[in-house]
């Protein structure tokens, strides 16, 4: 199993949402967050004066999911995510020893199916 973390603009996720249930997730942590990339943080530039760029809002995508659905997941991410634009996000991918669901004791890749 794999953690899929993923940092998306919040206007993409009626699609992203779409496209990750197509490729049958049901399982799924969503949190706002607030980000800041290579662009952000820094002393920025405008009309002679200098300005410290601010954080911007992202959302935070969890998903734990069997090995087998890990690359189409991040093709669905890469095409539905992506505006081509800088601040377009990032995909982390962990390694997950266990997971149980709780209610039946199920483990493995039968719990977050
Ligand atoms: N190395 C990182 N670790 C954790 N979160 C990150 C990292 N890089 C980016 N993020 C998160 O992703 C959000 C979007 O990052 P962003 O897409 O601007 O990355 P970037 O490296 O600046 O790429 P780009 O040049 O395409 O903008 C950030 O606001 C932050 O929440
Ligand atoms: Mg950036």
């Amino acid at each position: 199993m794999k953690k899929i973390e993923t940092i998306i603009r919040p206007s993409v996720f009626g699609d992203v949402r779409q496209a990750l249930a197509l490729e049958g997730i049901d399982g799924l942590s969503v949190t706002e967050i607030a980000g800041i990339g290579k662009q952000e943080g820094r002393i920025g530039m405008f009309r002679g004066n200098t300005y410290k760029m601010e954080f911007s809002p992202k959302l935070k995508l969890e998903m734990v999911v069997e090995d087998s659905k890990v690359e189409a997941i991040i093709e669905a991410l890469l095409d539905y995510a992506a505006t081509g634009e800088v601040g377009d996000g990032k995909i982390f991918i962990f390694a997950v020893e266990e997971a149980i669901r709780i209610r039946t004791k199920e483990r493995g890749d039968v719990a977050v199916g």
